[in-house]
């Protein structure tokens, strides 16, 4: 559109002096001043109706465009995949690799004003993972790359392997700070980065919206309920369906990718699946690429998509709601309660038959949304990139309620139904096996649960019933972080709030339409307010004051007690108008968090393999049948070991190919590996050491037919020794027809 515009502009302006008619005038003349004329009346008519309304009166001049895409999966096995604090939910093999995906932008005309979006398929950001990279990136680009022009933002797939924090509560429940684990997403995030500055390219945005419906539920419909009726009213919904999406095209006509948020939970997988994936988002960001990388393995290729995360704190993608699995009952009540069973018995499935098909299913849907909505995007933005940040302590806000009354912030805490929902009661705690690398560790989480809340934070976290007083425990670290980031990023007319944790539906309405507002009574009128979830550091979930009053999971979860969401909503207007006003540098220079000094903290078993005499890891001990048709699942076992030696080189490796042997060349070519949701790489520990890999391949309808054969892919380590061997081993050959 920019480039029309100086077109027209240009031709409207040579009119007039071309007609200039002096008092005697042919025919002739005057027809042409008529058709002169006409034009000139055509162009600025054109002016009016397109251009104008999408240039949001500024330069139209484009940004440049960098887009990039790493692996961060780490290790895929024995740690507890993070989500859901079920202790004995761990990784046991990969269905789909997760990949952080970066997106910069900058002005065109001074590249250093920019700005960074990572939307990473993982939990979510921790502190850790955020004072890393941001260390990092001052190495490696001095002042480029800051807290306050780098977002980081978790996808929240609930099936992503845990381990990368350094405060005690996620210590527990991740088995340690497992330094593969934290690598692995440290050094995603930081390639990812590195692709897209160095792809940098003048491109234009263009961002659209749009309803998805029939994907989402509000899982506490009850704690919606009590926001005020004159609220609620004001929203057709419990949950926000709104998606927006960024397209980014290059100037030369290059499509470069696709960046869309959606308030979704991503647990259409539930708490017994062990199989490593990005989930229902994850699937819908792998269709899109999958199409954009056409020719490409899954993860390579020039396009990104993401789809990242928004206000999904009280969205679930279980759209049959609740049911009682023994009964079959509905337990859509208060307390999610079977008559029979109790709470334990009541589970939200659907839509599909079992949770690989319901995260297809809204996977798909998300999918096809984000399409049509990249499709017919036409609205582009331009103008000015800016950027603030701040660190707050939220443990310690004083938010103005009204004229007359204060609030305040209280020291982190969580309440009862936080262990009802998810911590599996003390169950979480109790570790016997493994290298337990420091008994103190262990002795100070016992004494830390010995100290009962102060009645000043009883007294604050009302009515919160207090189960662990976070913020009153420091040993061996602190259990919750509670120096925040707070941050907004501007591109043009799209504000980009990172809130750290899980807004539900109407916090995050509400900090929009704050924040909206702010801009407003500062001259900035009709910005898009995007909320980005679980960025820089998690601090669980965000209620608002009503809904906390009922304390189901996601309010006994609001760490920083009743006003937490009043202090966000305080703290973002206040870096809004810092942007508006242009007073950016101003802002003071709170604490920083610190970077805790644990270098590696490891509660997870010792490594042993072992294999039956006489045989080699990698050999099969089930075979492929001969023959297939598409559409059934072609599968493998090997003899196998232990997933996790293969973590050091987890990035540009692969545990299994799919190889089709091409006549032409009369050689093997992969058309398939472990990032495929066609794929599973499933391991299976067995006693002393023995493991078995299986290598399954679910033939899609669009298979060229051939012969093929399936490859693992492991690294065993020997007996008493840290030394480690790469090993292969291959199925028989099979045949693929119709
Ligand atoms: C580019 O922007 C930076 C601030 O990000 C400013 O310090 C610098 O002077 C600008 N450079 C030019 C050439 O305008
Ligand atoms: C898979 O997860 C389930 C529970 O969520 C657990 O009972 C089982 O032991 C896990 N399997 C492995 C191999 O870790
Ligand atoms: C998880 O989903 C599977 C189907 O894929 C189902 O059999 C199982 O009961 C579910 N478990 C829970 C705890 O939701
Ligand atoms: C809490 O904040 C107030 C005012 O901002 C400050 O004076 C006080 O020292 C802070 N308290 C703590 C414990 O940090
Ligand atoms: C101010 O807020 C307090 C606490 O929520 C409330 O009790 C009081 O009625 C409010 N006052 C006004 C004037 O709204
Ligand atoms: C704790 O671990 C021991 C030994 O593995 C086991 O016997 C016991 O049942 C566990 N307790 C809980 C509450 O999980
Ligand atoms: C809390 O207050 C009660 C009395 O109201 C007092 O007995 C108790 O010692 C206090 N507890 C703490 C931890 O200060
Ligand atoms: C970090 O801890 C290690 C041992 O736990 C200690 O040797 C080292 O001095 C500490 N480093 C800092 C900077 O405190
Ligand atoms: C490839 O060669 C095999 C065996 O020689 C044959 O059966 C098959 O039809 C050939 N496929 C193609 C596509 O030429
Ligand atoms: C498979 O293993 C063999 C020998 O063990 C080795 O020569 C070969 O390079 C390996 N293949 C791959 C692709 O790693």
């Amino acid at each position: 559109m920019g480039r029309l515009t100086s077109d027209i502009t240009r031709g409207a302006a040579v009119v007039p002096s071309m007609s200039n008619p002096k008092s005697t005038c042919s025919p002739l003349q005057i027809t042409i001043a008529v058709v002169l004329m006409l034009i000139s009346a055509i162009a600025v008519t054109l002016l009016v109706l397109y251009i104008l309304p999408s240039s949001n009166g500024s330069s139209g001049d484009g940004y440049l465009i960098g887009v990039g895409r790493a692996d961060c999966t780490g290790p895929v096995a024995e740690l507890p995949l993070m989500g859901y604090a079920s202790h004995d939910q761990n990784g046991a093999g990969i269905l789909s690799r997760l990949y952080c995906r970066a997106f910069i932008t900058a002005e065109p005309d001074n590249d250093t004003k920019r700005v960074v979006f990572i939307s990473a398929e993982i939990g979510m950001i921790s502190q850790r993972v955020r004072l890393e990279v941001i260390k990092q990136l001052k190495s490696r680009y001095g002042d480029l790359y800051r807290p306050d022009n780098v977002i980081l933002s978790g996808t929240h797939t609930h099936s992503g392997p845990g381990g990368y924090f350094q405060n005690t509560i996620f210590l527990i429940t991740g088995k340690g700070l497992i330094r593969p684990s934290l690598n692995a997403i440290v050094n995603g995030i930081l390639e990812s980065i590195e692709m897209a500055h160095h792809n940098m390219k003048k491109g234009r945005i263009f961002i659209n919206k749009g309803l998805l419906e029939n994907s989402q539920i509000n899982r506490s419909p009850f704690s919606y309920l009590r926001n005020p009726a004159s609220e609620r009213l004001r929203y057709p919904s419990n949950t926000d369906k709104e998606m927006v999406v960024l397209k980014m095209v290059a100037d030369n006509g290059q499509e470069m990718g696709m960046l869309s948020w959606f308030a979704i939970h991503p647990v259409s997988m539930n708490n017994t699946n062990n199989l490593t994936n990005s989930d229902n988002v994850g699937y819908a960001a792998y269709l899109f690429e999958k199409e954009k990388n056409e020719g490409y393995l899954t993860g390579k290729g020039p396009y990104v998509a993401a789809i990242a995360s928004a206000n999904l704190g009280d969205v679930s993608p279980n759209i049959k709601g609740p049911h009682c699995i023994n009964t079959g009952e509905s337990c859509e009540n208060l307390h999610n309660y079977c008559s029979v069973g109790g709470a334990k018995m009541c589970i939200a499935f659907g839509p599909g038959k079992d949770m690989l098909e319901s995260t297809k299913i809204i996977g798909g849907r998300i999918y096809l949304k984000a399409k049509e909505l990249y499709m017919a995007a036409s609205e582009e933005i331009n103008g000015p990139i800016s950027s603030a940040h701040q660190w707050v302590d939220m443990s310690n806000i004083t938010v103005q309620l009204n004229a007359t009354h204060t609030g305040k912030t209280c020291k982190a805490a969580l309440g009862y139904s936080f262990a009802a929902g998810t911590m599996d009661g003390p169950g979480v705690f109790n570790f016997t096996q493994g290298a337990v690398e420091g008994n103190t560790f262990w002795d100070s989480v016992r004494d830390g649960f010995l100290t009962e809340p102060s009645n000043e934070t009883e007294e604050c976290q009302r009515p919160k019933p207090i189960l662990l007083p976070t913020g009153e425990l420091s040993k061996p670290y602190p259990w919750h972080p509670k120096i925040i980031d707070i941050q907004i990023v501007i591109i043009g007319s799209a504000a980009i709030l990172a809130l750290p944790g899980e807004f539900t539906t109407m916090s995050g309405r509400r900090i929009r339409e704050a924040v909206k507002s702010e801009f407003e009574s500062h001259g900035k009128q009709g910005m898009n307010i995007l909320t980005s979830g679980l960025c820089n550091v998690y601090t669980h979930y965000i209620t608002t004051y009503e809904e906390y009053q009922i304390q189901r999971y996601e309010g006994a979860s609001t760490i920083f007690g009743p006003h937490t969401l009043s202090a966000y909503i305080q703290s973002f207007r206040h870096l809004a108008k810092a942007l508006a006003t242009d007073t950016t540098q101003d802002l003071p220079n709170n604490p920083e968090p610190l970077l805790l000094n644990i270098t590696s903290l490891n509660f997870l078993p010792l490594i042993l393999d072992t294999k039956p005499v006489g045989r080699s890891y990698g050999d099969v001990v089930q075979d492929v049948r001969p023959k297939y048709r598409v559409g059934e699942v072609a599968n493998a076992h090997f003899i196998g070991a232990n997933p996790r030696n293969s973590a050091q080189n987890m990035r540009t490796f692969t545990f299994l190919t799919v190889e089709k042997f091409d006549n032409a060349s009369k050689s093997w070519q992969v058309v398939d590996d472990d990032a495929s949701w066609d794929t599973k790489f499933i391991w299976q520990k067995g006693k002393l050491g023995h493991s078995t890999a299986i290598v399954e391949w679910h033939i899609p309808t669009n298979t060229e037919l051939g012969n093929y054969r399936l490859q693992y892919f492991g690294h065993n380590k020997e007996f008493l020794s840290s030394v480690i061997h790469a090993f292969n081993g291959s199925s028989s050959i099979f045949e693929v027809s119709n």
